[in-house]
């Protein structure tokens, strides 16, 4: 693999940018530093000069319009970032080829809109899956015993020694375990509850997911088999159902349209009055403010929340609540995740310049190590495109 060359600085109106590679024949713009190095050694593979935005904030529209300036081959970047049909065209009329978000979620790209312009747009699947699930489990117990508050009275110099009555909260051993929304995320944190703790499933969500299904069904044989409690697992044919019987309901859906608010007030009155909500998807998924006044009222409820509705705000009074756990975006914060989706959206952008096919597998692991395959590991509008399918014929090897 090529070693990028060494590095230059450059001022782009009020934003500083790191010049990596700067003897590159293409041009590509990273909104924000990523970490790891091999995204960079990919870049430079496919010889391009890599500039790279090092405002640690996020950036607006006019500030990406700089960067992208009068000439750019492609782009990395944010789920921060209003890649609306304006900067597309902006990108586009720079002669920009290829767009990778740096993120899974692609709801702040109009993916029509690229579409239209002949671009491709890249995401970030396969390495998230198991840290964000991980995540929306330590906000489940978070939530439920009362993790934040014990810290934070333990900090606060309040601990006089073990009382009967200290922060009790609510054992999930064996309850009822939600998920709205079965796809890898939602799944892969299902499994955790229902293999660690026991926790019967009820999930919904527009498709039926057989595998999950099955891995509930040959696990709660394997309990059975232990002298065990089995585990059941259902698909709950409204949400309502879902939310009448679940003693955690964690959101996994994608954002659109259709999923605006999905839990707002009438829908936080079906809860049981002591269940916990975790959100680790999008925040517009829960209408914040119908969230403050349930946890108001419902003080034995609990919330944990990974992502806001109006990001970075929060609405008043949210963090203030005792039975509210907030952390600031952080589902797919480890090292080895991060440096995953940077490898990745630096293939994808990569790719799409050198003119190789796009991957067909959803699993993208032969992309983060060792020689990675030919082909642009994961473009939403591929199909849309009809850019080519690496193997579907000797010519896309
Ligand atoms: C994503 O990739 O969509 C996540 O929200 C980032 O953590």
């Amino acid at each position: 693999m090529t070693s990028p060359q060494r590095e230059q600085t450059r001022s782009v109106g009020d934003a500083q940018c790191r010049v990596e590679n700067p003897g590159g024949a293409r041009r590509v713009v990273v909104t924000q530093d990523l970490p790891g190095r091999r995204w960079l050694e990919e870049l430079a593979a496919a010889d391009c000069r890599v500039e790279v935005c090092v405002e640690y904030r996020p950036l607006d529209a006019a500030t990406i319009r700089e960067l992208i300036g009068t000439r750019c081959d492609g782009v990395i970047g944010q789920l921060t970032e209003p890649w609306g049909e304006q900067l597309l065209r902006t990108l586009r009329d720079a002669g920009g080829a290829a767009y990778s978000n740096f993120a899974v979620g692609y709801d702040n790209v109009d993916v029509p809109a690229a579409t239209a312009l002949g671009i491709p747009v890249g995401n970030t699947p396969g390495v998230l899956t198991e840290t964000t699930a991980e995540m929306a489990v330590a906000l489940t117990f978070a939530a439920a015993r009362r993790v934040v508050e014990g810290s934070r009275y333990m900090a606060e110099g309040h601990f006089a020694g073990w009382l009967p009555t200290l922060f009790l909260g609510r054992r999930l051993y064996g309850g009822t375990l939600g998920i709205v929304g079965a796809g890898r995320i939602g799944s892969a944190y299902a499994r955790m509850l229902v293999e660690g703790h026991k926790m019967d499933l009820v999930y919904f969500g527009p498709h039926a997911n057989q595998e999950l299904e099955d891995f509930v069904t040959d696990y709660a044989a394997f309990l059975e088999a232990h002298g065990e409690r089995p585990v059941a697992c259902r698909r709950a044919a409204s949400l309502e159902e879902l939310l009448a019987a679940a003693d955690v309901v964690s959101i996994h859906a994608v954002l659109n349209d259709a999923t605006f608010h999905l839990i707002d007030a009438a829908r936080l009155a079906q809860m049981k009055d002591d269940a916990v909500l975790i959100n680790a998807s999008r925040g517009p998924l829960v209408d914040e403010v119908a969230l403050v006044e349930h946890c108001r009222a419902h003080p034995e409820f609990g919330a944990g929340l990974d992502v806001f509705e109006h990001e970075p705000a929060t609405a008043p009074g949210l963090l203030e609540l005792p039975n509210v756990v907030a952390v600031p975006h952080l589902g797919s914060a480890t090292i080895w995740t991060r440096e995953g989706m940077a490898t990745l959206a630096a293939s994808n952008v990569a790719a799409i310049l050198r003119g190789w096919p796009v991957w067909p597998d959803p699993d993208v692991a032969p992309f983060l190590t060792g020689d990675a395959p030919h082909a642009a590991p994961s473009i939403v509008n591929a199909r849309q495109l009809g850019l080519p399918v690496f193997g579907a014929d000797a010519s896309a090897r």
